[in-house]
């Protein structure tokens, strides 16, 4: 059997059409007409202002976070768990990341961690929906109103989620999304920052094109050259005119999982709180630490049999790129759920081709991995244990 990929995309004729279009046509006076026809039905599908179009998440952020005026001396809050893409831009702008512990249910940023994490040099927190997942997003509003700090959402994994009825995304002084080629909309490489903040717009507009207002040669600021190609943005409006089926894709492919995994003890997967919907970007889960079967030695084990898998994030206070900041001692320290979860947890395999009887296939194989475990442990044969 083919090797079942962790992540990928669902692409149609429609896409492919949409791409040949803007190759053809998409220049002259025309030039624009794809990244306006995405951003406009991004903005609208969001229920927001304003949209704009970026080569990824990561720029997302990046301007996001000068937008908001953060800079050196400023101390910017994000969640211990999460791809380092949310806290990079941090550094980029010479202000100092704060990684505050999760939710045990969620796995996103806890608003009582954040609230302790706060000091007078705080000015952002970038919240992230993992995996889809959401946060608590009414207590971490009200912590940050209460402080005056922004908010940066990083919905990078979260397109389509929902909160009380609000798109992921919507929830911040800006939400940022991720259209790489493992997302649930795909653009390649890509992202979008989106705001109801006319001034954040402006000045994104003025940053992300080399300081200067659009449409003039005259720069009055050393900036950046943040854009997206036409035939990106074509293949991105014709992803989301599919968004409903791509999403209902990854729901499915979660309920597939659901029904061969839910009863088995000492198991956790993604969760959707009451009044959320989570669409499931990937399907994630959390062994009970007595399995004794630590992530690396899942994704081994996984990989034996033809299936790729991934870690379930490193907390970044953990990772070489932090060593150096106190920020990251005082985290390894205080972000128990973070320490606790991340050793047992694995992506499996998500991807938007993925059919009934490949995750029968992967649900299987990971049913006999803990049975070989639980049978080994029950004949006390050590030796069985270790090589599992
Ligand atoms: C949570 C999160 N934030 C940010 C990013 C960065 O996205 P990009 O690769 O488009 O810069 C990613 C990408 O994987 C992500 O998962």
């Amino acid at each position: 059997m083919e090797r079942i990929p962790v992540a990928g995309p669902w692409i149609t004729q429609k896409e492919i059409e949409y791409v040949a279009d803007a190759v053809a046509n998409a220049w002259y006076s025309h030039a624009n007409i794809y990244h306006e026809r995405f951003e406009k039905a991004f903005a609208d599908y969001l229920g927001v202002r304003y949209a704009v179009s970026l080569p990824s998440c990561t720029s997302a952020i990046h301007l996001s976070l000068l937008a908001l005026n953060v800079g050196p001396g400023d101390e910017v809050i994000v969640p211990d768990i999460t791809w380092i893409a949310t806290a990079a831009p941090i550094t980029y702008v010479g202000a100092t990341p704060v990684f505050a512990d999760i939710d045990p249910k969620t796995w996103c940023l806890s608003a009582e961690s954040l609230e302790e994490c706060i000091t007078p040099r705080t000015k952002a927190v970038i919240p992230v929906d993992l995996y889809g997942n959401m946060p608590d997003w009414d207590a971490i509003r009200d912590v940050a109103r209460r402080h005056g700090i922004a908010i940066i959402e990083d919905a990078a994994e979260a397109i389509g989620s929902e909160y009380k009825g609000r798109k992921a995304g919507s929830l911040g002084d800006t939400g940022v999304f991720s259209f790489h080629g493992s997302k649930t909309l795909t653009t390649g490489e890509g992202g979008m920052l989106v705001t109801n903040r006319e001034d954040i717009y402006h000045r994104v507009l003025f940053l992300r094109d080399h300081g200067r207002k659009p449409g003039e040669f005259w720069n009055t600021e050393v900036a950046y050259k943040y854009k997206m190609s036409s035939m990106q943005a074509a293949l991105g409006l014709a992803q989301l005119e599919r968004i409903e089926e791509l999403i209902a894709r990854k729901r499915q492919i979660f309920a597939w999982y659901w029904e061969e995994l839910s009863d088995i003890d000492g198991i956790t997967l993604n969760y959707e709180a009451p009044g959320t919907k989570n669409t499931y970007w990937m399907v994630t889960v959390v062994l009970d630490p007595s399995w004794g079967i630590e992530k690396e030695r899942l994704i081994a084990l996984l990989g034996e049999r033809n299936i790729d898998s991934r870690p379930f994030f490193y907390p970044l206070s953990s990772l070489p790129a932090y060593e150096h900041l106190e920020q990251a001692k005082q985290a390894r320290q205080r972000n128990q759920v973070s320490y606790r979860i991340s050793p047992y947890g694995v992506n499996l395999p998500s991807a938007l081709n993925l059919s009934r009887e490949k995750v029968r296939y992967v649900c299987e194989a990971l049913k006999d991995i803990l049975l070989r475990r639980s049978k080994a442990f029950s004949r006390n044969e050590s030796a069985d244990v270790e090589t599992l």
